[in-house]
C-alpha cells in the first residue's frame, strides 16, 4: 500500500510516500520549515503544500506532537495553544479535499519500530521514548499499543520530565552526557518501578547518538536505540492512515 505520511515537528514539517508493507520511503522526502506561530490554519497550509508537492491524490497520515483521540487535539505541550479542541482530521480534509488519519507521533514512531525496527517480533510490555523537544511515548502490549500515553510529563522532582530528560533540556543547559544521563536514569528508573517493561526503546533526536549515553544509563531493563531514525514519524503516520484505504 502506499500512503503518503506526514511528521508534524516543532521546527520542521517532513512528507514522504511510504511503503506500508515494507515500511520504506518510496523517494526522498521532503521538508518544510514549520511556520512560526503554528497555529492550526499555518500548519494546515504547509501540510496541503507538501500535498500538492508529492501531486498526491490518496490518503495521507499525519503525526502530531499532542495526545490526538479520534481526531481532536486535547494538548498543546510544545506547539501553539491555540491548537487545544481543535479537529485536526477535520481540519486537514477540508484543506487538502483527501482523506486524513492524525495520531500522536510517538505512537506513530512506536506503530513503526514494532513493525520494522527495534521492536520487531517483542512481545511482553514494551516502552518508546522519543527524546526530543519533548519526550514522547508508546506503550506497547504483546505488540498492541495503548494510544495517547504522556510518559513525559511524569513528575520528577516536582518537575515535568521532559524539562529534566528531553534533548532540548540537554542541549539549551548544555549537560554533559555523563550528566544528562544521570537524568535520564532516574526518569527510566521510576518507569521500571511503574511499568516493568520488557524493553526500552529510544527514539528521537538523541537515538542518533545513542552511543554516546545508552552505555551510561543505569537500568534493569534491556534498552535499545531506534533503527528507523528520522523516518519513524512519517513511516508510522502512513500506517497508521491504512485503514482509510
Ligand atoms: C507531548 C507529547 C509528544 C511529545 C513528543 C510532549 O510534550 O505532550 O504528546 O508526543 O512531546 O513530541
Amino acid at each position: 500500500m502506499e500512503i503518503l505520511g506526514i511528521d508534524i515537528g516543532g521546527t520542521g514539517i517532513k512528507c514522504a510516500p511510504v511503503d506500508t508493507e515494507r515500511g520504506v520511503l518510496l523517494t526522498e522526502r521532503q521538508r518544510i520549515d514549520t511556520p512560526k506561530p503554528a497555529r492550526p490554519q499555518d500548519v494546515a497550509e504547509v501540510v496541503s503544500e507538501l500535498v500538492r508537492l508529492f501531486d498526491w491524490k490518496g490518503p495521507f497520515g499525519c503525526t502530531m506532537p499532542s495526545v490526538v483521540r479520534h481526531g481532536v487535539v486535547y494538548t498543546a505541550a510544545n506547539i501553539d495553544k491555540s491548537w487545544i479542541g481543535t479537529n485536526a482530521t477535520h481540519l486537514f480534509h477540508q484543506q487538502t479535499g483527501l482523506p486524513v488519519d492524525v495520531v500522536n507521533d510517538a505512537d506513530a514512531a512506536g506503530i513503526a519500530e514494532m513493525q520494522f525496527g527495534a521492536g520487531r517480533e517483542q512481545q511482553g510490555v514494551v516502552i518508546i521514548l522519543t527524546f526530543g523537544t519533548g519526550i514522547g511515548s508508546a506503550l506497547f502490549v504483546n505488540g498492541i499499543l495503548v494510544p495517547n500515553t504522556e510518559l513525559g510529563h511524569l513528575e520528577i522532582r516536582g518537575k515535568d520530565a521532559e524539562l529534566r530528560a528531553s534533548e532540548r533540556a540537554r542541549i539549551e543547559r548544555d549537560l554533559s552526557w555523563e550528566k544528562w544521563a544521570e537524568k535520564v536514569s532516574e526518569y527510566l528508573q521510576r518507569m521500571e518501578a511503574l511499568f516493568w517493561p520488557d524493553l526500552f526503546i529510544v527514539g528521537g533526536g538523541a537515538s542518533k547518538k545513542a552511543d554516546k549515553f545508552l552505555p551510561l544509563l543505569e537500568l534493569n531493563t534491556p534498552i535499545v536505540p531506534a533503527q528507523l531514525l528520522n523516518d519513524a514519524g512519517i513511516v508510522g503516520a502512513a500506517m497508521a492512515a491504512r485503514e482509510l484505504v
